[in-house]
């Protein structure tokens, strides 16, 4: 992985809803990063690439079952294509991560995203019906990725999810650099909450420690708070060991997990069991 500042990821979707993908991603964060050309994004449509007269891309599996499945001379072909053009742009198609969406790959995180942020050029290939034909998968595929244990209709969806999150983690996506590095997930830690104005509402008070202007006391509250959030939403993701390096962390630690007793004793005594 690099993160050198003139990084540039090029993601290339195969698809067979191209404008699902490009309209998707044209708006907001994304659609102003590929306008400045940090990134780029290029569809292929499949469907171009088949042989068939009337333009078919599926067929009726070999040994029944429901639903067709997509064939595998367009999809190679549109790779093939692909690669090509990646070589013609000065980099190394053959060596590009090919990235099929589907409930049976590997878990998306963070840490994923972060990896696939170093790449320069990344292809994402979406089925659509009941999948596509195994042998073009095993000529092309090199990562075999979910978004989650849920089955969507096609992979369009979970590309864009992929590239968005991606796209983020690119230097200068993100007009305030520094705000994809302290954030949730960031440390494996959940973020801390965050108040605007005005100080009351409904009732509610922003916490004092936010408006006495006292820098260092307002970093330790957001880290405990930090802290204590994973604990009480994402337990699995917290790690003790992280919080026993130094000295102020390990007293924060036990503050932080004192806290968390209280609330959970709290949380017991509303809703007993
Ligand atoms: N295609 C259909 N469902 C999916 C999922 N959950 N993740 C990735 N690709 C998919």
């Amino acid at each position: 992985m690099s993160s050198c500042a003139d990084s540039h990821v090029n993601f290339h979707v195969l698809t067979l809803f191209p404008e699902m993908v490009s309209q998707g991603l044209s708006a907001s964060v994304t659609g102003r990063a590929f306008e400045k050309g940090i990134i780029s994004l290029e569809t292929i449509n499949i469907r171009d690439y088949t042989l068939s007269k009337h333009k078919k891309v599926d067929d009726y599996p070999y040994g029944g079952g429901a639903g067709m499945l997509m064939q595998a001379q367009p999809v190679y072909d549109a790779f093939r294509a692909t690669v090509d053009r990646i070589n013609e742009s000065g980099g190394d198609g053959e060596k590009a991560k090919v990235i099929y969406v589907t409930p049976q790959g590997r878990c998306f995180r963070q840490d994923m995203a972060k990896e696939f942020a170093g790449e320069r050029d990344l292809i994402f290939l979406c089925g659509h019906y009941e999948g596509i034909d195994e042998r073009v998968l095993e000529e092309v595929v090199t990562d075999y990725v979910s978004i989650g244990d849920y089955v969507l209709t096609g992979g369009e969806l979970p590309a864009m999810v992929m590239i968005d999150a991606i796209s983020r983690l690119v230097p200068k996506v993100l007009s305030n650099e520094a705000s994809a590095e302290f954030e949730t997930f960031h440390d494996n830690l959940l973020e801390y909450p965050q108040y605007s104005r005005p100080a009351v509402w409904h009732e509610r008070e922003v916490p004092e420690v936010l408006r006495s202007g006292d820098h260092e006391k307002v970093r330790l509250w957001r880290r405990k708070q930090a802290m204590l959030r994973t604990l009480q939403r994402r337990p699995d993701m917290f790690r003790e060991e992280d919080f026993m390096g130094s000295k102020p962390d390990r007293r924060l630690l036990a503050e932080v997990q004192e806290e968390f007793r209280a609330w959970r004793a709290s949380m017991e005594e509303e809703s007993p069991l």
